[in-house]
């Protein structure tokens, strides 16, 4: 499978297409999961501090036997680690647990703590080839501009945020062209949304290009230009959501499908207390 390639703002050219593991159990399943999304020709692995889950993601890119420079590798530092020493230490933690040398892009999970402090770790980890890109996550404008100034050196090279046909995120699209931020999707299948999936004009455009629903959202993110890396645990549909670089939506098709957007998603990063919550959802330190 030939993976097409986006050019980031710091030069280094991203999959454009990978495979996420947020909310696979590290009991065996990431391993088998990646394992699989590497053998059907995968070559882009997302994964975070606060889906504990990055040992097994390590295991499987090593024991795939792929060379190293083959397989681009993303995390996520976690909200609890933002102050300057212990993302420094997270980092380090992270390259170790992972059996890695380098990552090739990690970010700021969520827009809240420390930031300011976790940037600046960033920066240095990326200075001494610890991290190749590094980028944010769940930057709406109002968290952006927010933020911005913690980033005059150094500019993001991602924001990734919740996307799909549903939640086109036209605004936040906008300022991330203005500011060369190419933008990577959660939530690309809207997390298995029926509702998407039973979108008519979707089931029409799968007819007829002998594709499924998962298909043709997939390859509409793909050419408007956005990172992708849907998640599963069933090889069969690891494998049919990787099959979406041998057709083309129309342009007419595509206007169609962009006015499916609701403007609105599941998560909104700008509401009240979010931050609080998500510190209460995830303790990446509840074993230590
Ligand atoms: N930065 C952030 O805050 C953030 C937040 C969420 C996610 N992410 C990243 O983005 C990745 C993707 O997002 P996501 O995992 O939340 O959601 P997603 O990829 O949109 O959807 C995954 C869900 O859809 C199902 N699915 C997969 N392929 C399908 C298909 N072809 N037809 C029907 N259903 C299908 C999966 O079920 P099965 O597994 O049972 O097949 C799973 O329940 C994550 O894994 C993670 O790496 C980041």
């Amino acid at each position: 499978m030939q993976i097409p390639t986006f050019k980031l703002n710091d030069g280094h050219d991203i999959p454009s297409f990978g495979f996420g593991v947020f909310q696979i159990p590290a009991d065996g399943s990431t391993y088998k999961a990646v394992s699989s999304a590497l053998k059907l020709g995968y070559r882009h692995i997302d994964t975070a501090e606060a889906y504990f889950n990055e040992q097994e993601v390590g295991k499987a890119i090593k024991d795939s036997g792929i060379d190293r420079d083959q397989i681009w590798v993303t995390s996520k530092l976690w909200i609890q680690d933002y102050a300057y020493e212990d993302a420094k230490k997270t980092i380090d933690n992270t390259l170790q647990k992972m059996g890695l040398d380098y990552l090739d892009l990690y970010l700021i999970h969520q827009p809240y703590g420390k930031v300011d402090e976790a940037w600046r770790a960033l920066v240095e980890a990326q200075k001494a080839g610890k991290i190749r890109s590094i980028g944010v996550s769940n930057m709406t404008p109002k968290l952006w501009n927010k933020w911005k100034s913690a980033f005059k050196d150094v500019t993001p090279v991602v924001n990734q945020v919740e996307y799909n046909p549903y939640f086109q995120q036209k605004p936040l699209r906008q300022l991330m062209a203005k500011e060369g931020v190419t933008l990577e999707a959660w939530a690309p299948l809207g997390e298995g949304n029926a509702d998407l999936f039973n979108e008519p004009l979707l089931k029409r455009l799968a007819d007829k290009y002998g594709k499924n629903v998962g298909q043709i959202i997939l390859r509409f993110e793909h050419q408007e230009g956005v990172i992708i890396f849907p998640k599963s645990v069933h090889e069969s549909r690891i494998k049919s959501n990787a099959e979406i670089f041998d057709f083309e939506l129309t342009s007419d098709e595509m206007d169609a499908i962009r006015a499916l957007d609701k403007g609105k998603g599941m998560h909104d990063p700008d509401a009240p207390g979010v931050g609080e919550s998500l510190l209460k959802a995830f303790d990446v330190h509840a074993n230590d």
